[in-house]
C-alpha cells in the first residue's frame, strides 16, 4: 500500500499544481457569493441601532440591524474594545444562531452539528482571553457618530458612523483605515432551507446570489452544509497606502499584487490550508499555512488588522486612486501617496473578530500583533544551526555515517531527520524493527556531538486493530468524525487512516503519554525532536486535498468551522507533550508544515515541497519575509528544493541564501540524488561549507534576534522597509534583507550564472562591503560582482555584531566558545548593538537566568551595559564565568590617534590589551583595528577604551 502511494505520488515536478483539485473563488460558493454582492452593493444594508449602545468596563456593546427584503431585520450583536497597547477589537456575532433558534438543514446532524457560528478562534490564537482594555480610552458619541480617542497621547481615533455602518481610524486627524467604506461587509444570516433549493430563496438578504448556499458538490464531492450560507465579508481600506504585505502562505511577491479582474491575478489570495502537490511560484493559490494579518506601509505610517477566522478565506485586493480633497485627510502625510489599498476579507464561517493597529512604525505594528498571538518560542541553540534531512536516511548506520561524514569534511552540523521510512509500515511511535532495532543508542551516539534526531510524527493514524494508538483512538471515539458522526476515514502514508482530533482535550492527554519520558518511543533522550508533517490536514485523494468541511470535530464543530486551525492544534499538542516530557526544563522543538496565527510560539515552519529550481530559491526570500511579518519569523525552505536535482551551481547558491534564513534545512525527495555538502567536488564543497561556517559564525546575533522575536514580535529576516520605513525606493523590494539588529544588508544571488547583482545603499550611512571592507557612502545603488563564492554582504556603519569564530561540530557543543565583537562604524565614529545570551536551553531565562546587553561605541570606547530593565541575576553571571570576548574588531574608524595599548576597566579593576592595526590592502577598503584577547565578560558591565 505504501509503495503504491510513493508511486502515485511521485510526478515530475514540471506538471506544476494540480489547479482542477482545488476551487477557484469562482466555483467557491461564499467566494462567488461575496465577489457577486461587492459588485452589486449600492448602500450597505447595515446600520448600528443607537438605541442599544452600553458602555461597560471599557467596552462598546451594541446591535447591528440588517434590513432583509423580507421581514425584519436580523440582529448582530456587535462588540467595540480597545486594548492596552492601542490594538482596536471589533467583534460581531449574529442573534439567532447565537440563541441557537435555527434548524439544522441535515436532520441526523442536530444532536452533533453545533448551531452557533464558531467562536473559539480566539481560544486558539490569542496567548490569553483576557485582553487587558485601555481604562483611558475616551468614548465621545453624538447623534449619528460615535468618536472613540485612544492610544499613546490619545492620538489615535477611531469614528463609528451608524448608518450606514463604517468605521473609521485615524491617526493624529489623517484616515488611514476605514471598514465597510464600499459597503461589501455581509453576514449572512440564518434562513431555513428552501424546500426546492433550484429555485430562488425567498429569504435572502439584499445583493445575495443563490450560488452553492446549499450542499455544494465539487471533484465529486459533496459538502453537506447543514448550517446553510454563513459567511463574513468586510472590505478594508487603506487609505494613502500603495504597499500592502503579509497573509502568508502563498508563493508570491512581499507587496501582495492586486486581484480580479482589473488585477494581476485573477483569484483573490487563497487562505485554506493544504497539501498543495508542486505549488506554482506567482500565485494567490493557498498553501499549507494561513496568518490572516496584513500590514500597510507608507513613509510615516505603518498600520495592520488582523482577520481573527479559522475557516476557509480569501482576501482580494485592489489598488486606486484617492481623490484629491475627497477626505479630511492632513495633506502633508498624504501627498506621499495618492493610492489607496482596497481589500475584501471572506470567510466561510465564523464570527467576525477583526483587530486593528495603527502603530505608527512598523515595530509598533509587530509588537501590538504579537502581544495578541504571541511571540515566537525561544528556540535552543542548536534549533538555529545546520539541519540535514532527506526522505528518508534509511537505517541508524545510515544516520550515524551521514554524522561521521560531516564530521570528516569539517562541515558542522546540529540536527539529522528522519522522514517517514524510520518507523514499522508508517506506525508513528514505532521503529522500523530490522532497520532501527536500537534507537536509543544512536541517539546516544548523536548526543556525543549534541547532536538531535528529528522524528516524522504526523496526525493520520493506521487502521489497524493492532496497532495500539489506533486502538486506543478507536476505544476512546477521540478522533475526527464523518458527517454522520463514524470515524472519518481516509489515505494517506499510513495507508488506510483515520486522524487525530487535536480539538478533544482527551486526545491531547493521550498525545502526551505517547510522548512521555521513558516511553517506549522516545525513551529518556533529550535530543530526540519531531517534525509535524501532514497537518493541514493532508488527506490523499481528500475533497481538495484535505478533509471533508462537514466533518465533526470535539464539541460539534464542523471541520469548516476550524480547518485553517487544525494544523496549530495538532503542533501544539506535540509542544505541550514535549513540555510535559520534559516537566517544563527543555524547549521543545517541532517543525510544523500547517500553521495558523499563533503557532510561532510552538515552533518553526517551512515552505513544504518546492523543487529545485531557481525561480524557487528566488521566491524564497519574499515567502520568508511576509512570514517574519506575519508574527512567525522562526521560518525555512527546502534547501536544494524538494523535488529534482538541482545543479552544483544552485546548491551552493541555495546555502549560501540559507546562512540567513532563520530555519536552515535541507531537504529532498526519494526519487532525487543524494546531495549532502560533502558529495560535492571543489569549489562546491568548500563553499557549502564557508557558508554553513558562516551561519555558525552569526549565530550569537541570530540567537539575540530571536530574543527580539520572542519578546516584541520583531522579525529575524527584515525586509528593507522595516529597516528603512522613510525609504520609498525600497517599499517593493524583496530580494535584499536584513538580519535582525545587525544592520547587515544581504542580497542573495538567485539567478542562475549571475556574473553581478545590484545592491541598493538605502539611506545616507556608511556602508561596508562585508568582505573586503570597501567603503560606500549611501544612498547609492551599486554593481557587485558575483563569482560563485560572493555573497553580496553590506555591513551598515553604526552596528555591532556578536560573532563567534571558532569552528566546532555542533553549535550546543560551542556554548562556552569565547565571542568576537565585530564593531563597524559609522561616519561619526559611533556604533551600537544588542547581544543576548543565556543557558541556550531551559526556560531558566525566565526566571532571570540570561544577560542582555547594550553595546555602545562612541568616543573611542567601547561599553557593554545591561539593557534597561535587564539586569542579569547573580547565580546566571556565576554559571557563565568562563564566557569571554576573545576578540574585538573595530572597522573603519579613524586609526591616528590609538594609544598603543587598550585599556579595559571590569569590576573595578583595570588591564590592558593589545591593539593591531590590519590593513585590507586595498585603498578603498576601512581600517580594521583589533584588540586581542581583551578577556571581559560577555554578561558583564565594563569598557575598552582605544583612546
Ligand atoms: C425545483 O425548481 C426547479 C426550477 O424551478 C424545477 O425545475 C424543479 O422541477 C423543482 N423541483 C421540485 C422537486 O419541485
Ligand atoms: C514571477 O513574477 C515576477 C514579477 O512579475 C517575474 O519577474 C517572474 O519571472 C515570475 N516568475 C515566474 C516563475 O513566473
Ligand atoms: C528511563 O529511565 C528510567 C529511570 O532511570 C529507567 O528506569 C528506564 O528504564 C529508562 N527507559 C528507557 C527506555 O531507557
Ligand atoms: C587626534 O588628536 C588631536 C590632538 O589631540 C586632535 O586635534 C584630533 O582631533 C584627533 N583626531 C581624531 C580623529 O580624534
Amino acid at each position: 500500500m505504501l509503495l503504491l502511494y510513493l508511486v502515485l505520488a511521485w510526478i515530475p515536478y514540471c506538471l506544476a499544481a494540480k489547479r482542477y483539485l482545488f476551487k477557484t473563488c469562482d466555483q467557491s460558493g461564499f467566494c462567488n457569493r461575496n465577489r457577486y454582492y461587492a459588485s452589486h452593493v449600492e448602500q450597505s444594508p447595515y446600520s448600528l441601532d443607537s438605541a442599544s449602545c452600553r458602555f461597560e468596563s471599557g467596552a462598546l456593546y451594541a446591535t447591528l440591524l440588517k434590513q432583509l427584503p423580507n421581514g425584519s431585520p436580523a440582529q448582530f450583536p456587535l462588540k467595540l474594545s480597545v486594548l492596552k497597547d492601542g490594538q482596536f477589537r471589533i467583534q460581531i456575532d449574529e442573534q439567532t444562531r447565537l440563541e441557537k433558534n435555527i434548524n439544522l438543514a441535515r436532520e441526523q446532524s442536530a444532536d452533533i452539528v453545533r448551531k452557533e457560528r464558531y467562536n473559539e478562534a480566539a481560544d486558539w490564537a490569542l496567548v490569553s482571553d483576557e485582553l487587558p482594555l485601555d481604562t483611558s480610552a475616551k468614548f465621545v458619541p453624538s447623534d449619528s457618530k460615535l468618536y472613540i480617542e485612544y492610544g499613546p497621547d490619545h492620538s489615535f481615533t477611531a469614528t463609528i458612523n451608524f448608518e450606514p455602518f463604517q468605521l473609521s481610524f485615524a491617526v493624529n486627524g489623517d484616515i488611514q483605515i476605514v471598514l465597510n467604506e464600499n459597503g461589501f461587509f455581509n453576514m449572512e444570516h440564518w434562513r431555513p432551507r428552501p424546500s426546492n433549493t433550484s429555485e430562488p430563496d425567498p429569504n435572502a438578504g439584499l445583493y445575495e446570489s443563490d450560488t452553492g448556499k446549499w450542499d455544494e458538490s465539487f471533484g465529486g464531492f459533496t459538502d453537506s452544509k447543514t448550517r446553510g450560507p454563513e459567511s463574513v465579508a468586510l472590505d478594508i481600506s487603506f487609505k494613502g497606502f500603495s504597499h500592502v504585505y503579509g497573509i502568508p502562505e502563498h508563493a508570491d511577491s512581499l507587496n501582495l499584487r492586486s486581484t480580479g479582474e482589473q488585477g494581476e491575478h485573477s483569484d483573490p489570495y487563497h487562505l485554506f490550508n493544504v497539501d498543495i502537490f508542486e505549488y506554482e511560484v506567482n500565485s494567490t493559490m493557498s498553501t499549507y499555512g494561513a496568518i490572516p494579518f496584513m500590514q500597510a506601509h507608507r513613509k510615516g505610517a505603518s498600520v495592520g488588522v488582523f482577520w481573527l477566522n479559522g475557516a476557509d478565506t480569501w482576501v482580494d485586493i485592489s489598488r486606486m486612486s484617492s481623490e484629491a480633497g475627497s477626505d479630511t485627510h492632513d495633506q502633508k502625510v498624504l501627498s506621499a501617496s495618492k493610492t489607496t489599498t482596497l481589500t475584501h476579507w471572506i470567510s466561510e464561517a465564523g464570527v467576525l473578530d477583526l483587530f486593528v493597529f495603527l502603530g505608527p512604525t512598523p515595530k509598533d505594528v509587530y509588537r501590538q500583533y504579537s502581544s495578541l498571538t504571541g511571540g515566537t518560542l525561544m528556540p535552543q541553540l542548536s534549533a538555529i544551526g545546520y539541519h540535514q534531512c532527506r526522505w528518508n536516511y534509511n537505517s541508524e548506520e545510515d544516520v550515524l555515517e551521514v554524522s561521521a561524514k560531516f564530521d570528516e569534511h569539517n562541515i558542522p552540523v546540529d540536527v539529522i531527520w528522519l522522514d517517514i521510512a524510520y518507523t514499522d509500515q508508517v506506525k508513528y511511535f514505532t521503529w522500523h524493527p530490522s532497520n532501527f532495532p536500537h534507537p536509543q543508542n544512536m541517539l546516544a551516539e548523536l548526543d556525543k556531538s549534541k547532536r538531535k534526531l528529528v522524528t516524522i510524527i504526523d496526525p493520520h493514524i493506521k487502521i489497524d486493530d493492532d496497532y495500539f494508538v489506533y486502538k486506543h483512538l478507536k476505544e476512546t471515539g477521540t478522533y475526527l468524525r464523518n458527517s454522520a458522526g463514524e470515524q472519518f476515514e481516509g489515505e494517506c502514508w499510513s495507508g488506510h487512516s483515520v486522524w487525530v482530533d487535536p480539538f478533544n482535550p482527551d486526545e491531547r492527554k493521550y498525545w502526551a503519554e505517547l510522548h512521555a519520558l521513558g516511553g517506549d518511543f522516545a525513551g529518556n533522550a533529550s535530543n530526540i525532536w519531531f517534525w509535524n508533517d501532514m497537518n493541514e490536514p493532508s488527506v490523499f485523494e481528500g475533497a481538495e486535498t484535505t478533509a471533508p468541511r462537514d466533518a465533526i470535530h470535539y464539541d460539534g464543530w464542523e471541520h469548516r468551522d476550524v480547518h485553517n486551525i487544525f494544523g496549530m492544534a495538532y503542533h501544539s499538542s506535540t509542544y505541550d507533550a514535549l513540555i510535559a516530557r520534559h516537566k517544563g526544563t527543555l524547549r521543545p522543538f517541532i517543525l510544523t508544515r500547517s500553521f495558523f496565527a499563533g503557532s510561532q510560539r510552538y515552533g518553526p515552519m517551512w515552505t513544504g515541497d518546492n523543487a529545485a529550481t531557481w525561480d524557487f530559491l528566488k521566491v524564497s526570500i519574499p515567502m520568508l519575509l511576509t512570514n517574519g511579518i506575519a508574527g512567525m519569523p522562526f521560518s525555512g525552505v527546502d534547501v536544494g528544493g524538494f523535488f529534482d536535482n538541482p545543479s552544483p551551481e544552485l546548491l551552493t547558491r541555495w546555502y549560501q541564501a540559507a546562512v540567513f534564513y532563520p530555519f536552515f534545512r535541507a531537504h529532498a525527495h526519494i526519487d532525487t540524488k543524494r546531495r549532502e555538502p560533502y558529495l560535492y567536488d571543489e569549489p562546491y564543497l568548500s563553499l557549502m561549507r564557508d557558508a554553513v561556517n558562516l551561519r555558525y559564525a552569526f549565530s550569537p546575533a541570530a540567537y539575540t534576534a530571536f530574543y527580539r522575536a520572542h519578546t516584541e514580535g520583531m522579525p529575524i529576516l527584515r525586509p528593507l522597509f522595516v529597516e528603512y520605513p522613510d525609504a520609498e525606493n525600497t517599499f517593493g523590494v524583496e530580494d535584499h534583507f536584513v538580519l535582525g539588529d545587525t544592520g547587515l544588508l544581504v542580497r542573495p544571488v538567485t539567478e542562475e550564472n549571475a556574473a553581478e547583482v545590484q545592491v541598493i545603499l538605502p539611506d545616507a550611512s556608511i556602508y561596508y562591503d562585508f568582505d573586503t571592507q570597501e567603503v560606500f557612502q549611501g544612498p547609492t545603488k551599486i554593481t557587485v560582482q558575483t563569482p560563485l563564492e560572493k555573497i553580496p554582504i553590506f555591513a551598515r556603519g553604526g552596528h555591532i555584531i556578536p560573532q563567534r569564530h571558532r569552528e566546532r561540530r555542533s553549535l550546543e557543543l560551542a556554548k562556552f566558545d569565547p565571542f568576537t565583537l565585530v564593531v563597524y562604524v559609522d561616519e561619526n565614529g559611533e556604533a551600537e548593538g544588542k547581544h543576548y545570551i543565556d543557558d541556550f536551553k531551559s526556560y531558566e531565562y525566565q526566571n532571570g537566568m540570561y544577560a542582555y546587553k547594550d553595546l555602545l561605541f562612541k568616543g573611542g570606547r567601547l561599553i557593554s551595559q545591561d539593557v534597561e530593565g535587564h539586569q542579569p541575576n547573580s547565580e546566571f553571571l556565576d554559571s557563565i564565568e568562563e564566557l569571554v570576548i576573545e576578540k574585538v574588531i573595530v572597522i573603519g574608524l579613524e586609526t591616528s590617534n590609538l594609544s598603543s595599548e587598550a585599556l579595559i576597566k571590569e569590576n573595578g579593576e583595570e588591564s590592558t590589551a593589545e591593539i593591531i592595526i590590519n590593513s585590507k590592502g586595498s585603498s578603498s577598503a576601512a581600517s580594521e583595528i583589533l584588540i586581542r584577547n581583551p578577556r571581559v565578560s560577555a554578561g558583564g558591565n565594563w569598557e575598552i577604551n582605544l583612546l
